[in-house]
């Protein structure tokens, strides 16, 4: 057969949407399908010509991780149905979100993160990029997830959507990040304990890595970190000059102003 040859390919956009907007979080396998059919069609109105999504875990990919200590590697055997109940709780995510896109004519196809992706020591190793390459080039919209991953030195880890959304931006040099989550951005502090942390909504990554130390873990069910966990996720992307919204996703339109190109929320960059 005739290969499809692709002639100019845009550098596309990451959106990550958190486990927190498209799940309710202290819920166990709650949805946000209210959240999740918004966000589809603000993206369908968005109508961007290259885009990767990135999901979180919520109220499905945490509990069982947490349950079965995934991210604290192989330990023992009583752990395995762990890791396939880890994976299966986000693919059932996966399937609504994707359901949803589908529903609204969006081309988004699932790739499965645990089946291109090795980690070591939690941390990226391998991962086979070129069927998600090949998919943008055809125009569909690659959807991934945080997920239980194998990993080369403890048998297996749990891979947060943040760590792959970085690499994703270093490795397929993407035009931005945006991450959708419960929050308005980045505060001086964390702003569920904090009144009086204020919003940032322009900084540069040498202000937010003197940030990070006010930047507290703010829920304790999420294994890979909360907040914290997030930003110092996207340093690496950063670095490679790739900027970074963070909007609140839970706020109608947001997410439609950003993938359009609008400063909503904290917009980092390397400065
Ligand atoms: C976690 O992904 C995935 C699993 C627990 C399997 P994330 O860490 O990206 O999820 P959220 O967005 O914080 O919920």
């Amino acid at each position: 057969m005739e290969e499809k040859t692709i002639t100019q390919v845009p550098k596309p956009i990451i959106l990550k949407l958190g486990g927190s907007v498209i799940s309710i979080k202290n819920k166990s396998f709650a949805l946000n399908k209210r959240a999740i059919m918004r966000l589809a069609k603000e993206i369908e109105r968005a109508d961007v010509s290259s885009l990767i999504i990135v999901h979180g875990g919520g109220s499905f990919g945490h509990p069982v991780a947490k349950q079965y200590k995934i991210d604290e590697g192989y330990k023992d055997s009583s752990q395995i149905i762990g890791f396939s109940k880890t994976h299966q709780a986000m693919t059932i995510l996966n399937k609504h979100v994707t359901d949803s896109l589908i529903n609204r004519k969006i081309p988004a196809v699932e790739i499965q993160p645990s089946s291109i992706i090795i980690t070591r020591s939690g941390r990226i190793h391998i991962m086979e990029e070129r069927p998600l390459t090949r998919l943008l080039e055809l125009g569909f919209i690659p959807i991934l997830y945080g997920d239980a991953v194998p990993d080369s030195s403890n048998g297996f880890a749990i891979l947060s959507g943040d760590q792959l959304v970085s690499q994703l931006a270093i490795r397929l040099n993407v035009d931005r990040i945006i991450m959708g989550v419960d929050v308005d951005g980045l505060y001086t502090a964390d702003p569920k304990a904090c009144p009086s942390a204020r919003l940032l909504q322009h900084i540069t990554l040498q202000q937010l890595k003197k940030l990070r130390k006010n930047i507290e873990k703010t829920n304790a069910t999420d294994v890979t970190g909360g907040m914290l966990g997030k930003i110092l996720e996207l340093i690496p992307a950063l670095e490679h000059r790739v900027n970074v919204r963070i909007v609140n996703a839970l706020k109608p339109g947001n997410v439609y102003r950003a993938l359009k190109g609008e400063v909503v929320g904290t917009f980092i960059e390397k400065g």
